[in-house]
């Protein structure tokens, strides 16, 4: 979902431009320009379709020189990808170049109004109209530059990340946002980079300031970074620090970053539970929870918003807080949530499940729990993300950059702290036994092993992805908390691989959707020890007795399942309510070896992005 640079200091803007723009690529995006003022304060413009290396190839036989420049990749929302809709726009006199992540909803009705100006339009975006109402401001008003952008951005309705440089003034850059990502750099005193993720820019700087919706920022060459409101009063902020190296978002040697975050998964895990899980007491505190516990123990539901893999976590939470907590649990698509006028009470905990911390309807679904007073809490990975600072508190996931579209150490680092939430209330709760709580805390522990042993199946998954490559359906079955396993598995295929999946509870099948079944549609059954064994294992029967190609995810050495399956991806077994995160590894294997086969671009497929930043 697009991204926006910045750099203003005394080094060359160009390849810090272009090396945040790789750094965002990931995002997905559909074309790219950057903007430069040099020494002669004549502003340069280079944008076209396409990626990040043409735009290289484009200028690298021009004259880039300059210390201040802004740069972009565009996901469109208004008007084809193509080199006029490219961002940088330039206002109508070529005074002010502008980048902008987001929508402007508004934009026709201020484009009317600008048009009567006398106001001409070269592309056919909503952000070119951001820029030419600024210009109309300054000239009506005579107003600084900084002026009108923060009357501009009053009379605009939406969401936007800018990044805005004036001709003839190469050492300011000026930005503001309302719900869309951005951080900005501090360099070497006076030095400045902006991005939509900082990640793109930590090998220049691990210090970064979040201002808030609502406010713009002016870095100037030199001079201390100023923050305001919209109606012109100074605001505070405060400096954090990103420790993220540069190996975690270089791919370290795999092919895609994909395989590199699903082999991580040992690590992540690790990571998500150090310090929160005692190896010795196997006690487990998050602080989040710690410190806002009696909101969980009186709430009188728990709400999970979010979208996607997510939305599949959160599935996997309902069972959990149901099953050891007792809570009555609702799951939500953010999108849906948004705009059904849901009923919240305020004795309700919302939580917002979130990789990025940057999804818009995620985003919007807070906003509007907020507003019921309901007590809402974030499970996020990027730190300091918008959907962390918009919530009343949090347990970051810890699992390090997630650069893959197709989410897979997220996923698993979202079901490992939900786990560990609900056991923390539980044993608050009394709702359940010490033994169970001991041997669910020390599972979690002894997980990192039992993925490792998974991650030794990828040979053979390989094989059996060549097998599978050309089939143009597949049908995920799952049961319990492994019904939004399977949902998650055929996301997972769908998504990189362009191949129709679904993931139906298996029970559901002879429902409607066992007619699909013939030889052609591969069935993928997820047959693991757990409540409802026998129950899957006749569903399984029942598709294989039709004809159905069956894939088993069973437990290692399991005959009964073998004997009905065609193929099998054998796991080790841990406890029930962990087996998701078991699962879903050799299910992320499959879809990622089916992908490579259909020379699919994995790591950014066609269509998507790895944060939708807008609606
Ligand atoms: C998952 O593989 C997809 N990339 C997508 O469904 C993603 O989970 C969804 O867009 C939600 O993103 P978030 O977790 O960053 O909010
Ligand atoms: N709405 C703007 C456009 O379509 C910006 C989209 C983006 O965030 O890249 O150009």
């Amino acid at each position: 979902m697009c991204g926006i640079v910045g750099y203003v200091g005394n080094k060359t803007a160009c390849p810090i431009l272009l090396n945040g723009l790789h750094r965002l690529e990931y995002r997905g995006y559909d074309s790219a320009g950057v903007a430069i003022i040099g020494a002669d304060n004549e502003l340069k413009i280079y944008k076209c379709k396409g990626k990040v290396d043409e735009l290289e190839n484009f200028i690298a036989d021009k004259d880039t020189e300059g210390t201040v420049g802004i740069a972009h990749t565009r996901w469109a929302t208004h008007g084809a990808p193509n080199n006029i809709n490219a961002h940088p726009h330039l206002s109508q006199s070529g005074q002010i170049a502008m980048i902008h992540n987001g929508i402007i909803e508004n934009f026709r009705v201020l484009k009317e109004a600008l048009d009567k100006e006398g106001f001409d339009f070269r592309s056919s975006t909503d952000s070119e109209v951001l820029v030419n109402l600024i210009e109309h401001i300054r000239n009506v008003n005579g107003c600084p530059l900084e002026d009108a952008v923060r009357v501009a951005l009053k009379r605009a309705v939406g969401a936007y990340a800018i990044a805005i440089i004036e001709k003839g003034n190469p050492n300011r850059i000026i930005a503001a946002k309302q719900s869309s990502p951005m951080a900005i750099g501090l360099g070497e005193p006076g030095e400045y980079y902006l991005s939509s993720d900082a990640a793109s820019i930590i090998e220049y700087t691990k210090d970064f300031v979040y201002i808030n919706d609502g406010e713009m920022a002016v870095l100037e060459k030199g001079k201390p970074l100023q923050v305001f409101s919209l109606d012109n009063e100074p605001v505070a902020f405060s400096t954090a620090r990103l420790d993220l190296s540069i190996s975690q978002l270089e791919k370290g040697g795999y092919e895609h970053f994909m395989l590199k975050e699903i082999n991580e998964q040992p690590k992540t895990i690790i990571d998500c539970t150090r310090g929160r899980i005692s190896p010795e007491t196997l006690e487990i505190t998050l602080n989040g929870v710690a410190n806002n516990i009696d909101r969980f123990l009186n709430a009188r539901r728990i709400i999970f918003v979010a979208c996607g893999t997510s939305w599949h976590a959160a599935l996997i939470g309902e069972h959990l807080f149901e099953d050891i907590c007792r809570i009555p649990v609702e799951v939500e698509y953010a999108s849906e949530f948004r705009y059904r006028n849901p009923v919240i009470f305020p004795d309700d905990v919302v939580i917002a499940v979130s990789q990025s911390g940057e999804t818009a309807d995620t985003l919007a679904a807070i906003e509007l729990a907020r507003k019921s007073g309901a007590f809402v809490y974030g499970i996020n990975n990027v730190i300091g993300s918008s959907i962390a600072r918009a919530t009343d508190s949090g347990t970051y996931i810890h699992v390090g950059p997630e650069i893959g579209v197709a989410s897979t150490k997220a996923f698993t680092g979202q079901v490992t702290v939900m786990t560990m939430m609900a056991l923390m209330i539980a044993k608050r709760k009394g709702t359940v036994s010490d033994e169970y709580y001991r041997e669910v805390s020390a599972a979690l522990l002894k997980l990192p092993e039992l993925i490792e042993e998974t991650l030794k199946l990828d040979g053979e998954i390989a094989e059996m992805a060549k097998i599978f490559t050309y089939a143009r359906n597949f049908i995920y079955l799952g049961r319990g908390y492994n019904y939004p396993t399977a949902l998650e598995g055929a996301l997972k295929l769908k998504e990189i691989s362009y191949v129709h999946a679904e993931g139906y509870p298996a029970a559901e099948m002879k429902h409607g959707a066992i007619a699909l079944i013939d030889a052609e549609m591969p069935s993928v059954a997820i047959v693991t020890p757990d409540s409802t064994y026998e129950k899957t294992l006749s569903n399984v029967e029942e598709v294989k007795a039709r004809g159905g190609k069956i894939i088993s995810v069973m437990a290692k050495g399991d005959e009964l399942v073998r004997r009905i399956s065609d193929f099998t991806i054998e796991v080790p077994v841990t406890t029930e309510c962990l087996m998701p995160i078991v699962v879903s590894v050799p299910l992320q294997l499959l879809a990622y070896h089916i992908a490579v086969n259909k020379g699919r671009n994995v790591d950014q497929p066609r269509n998507l992005a790895k944060s939708v930043t807008v609606e």
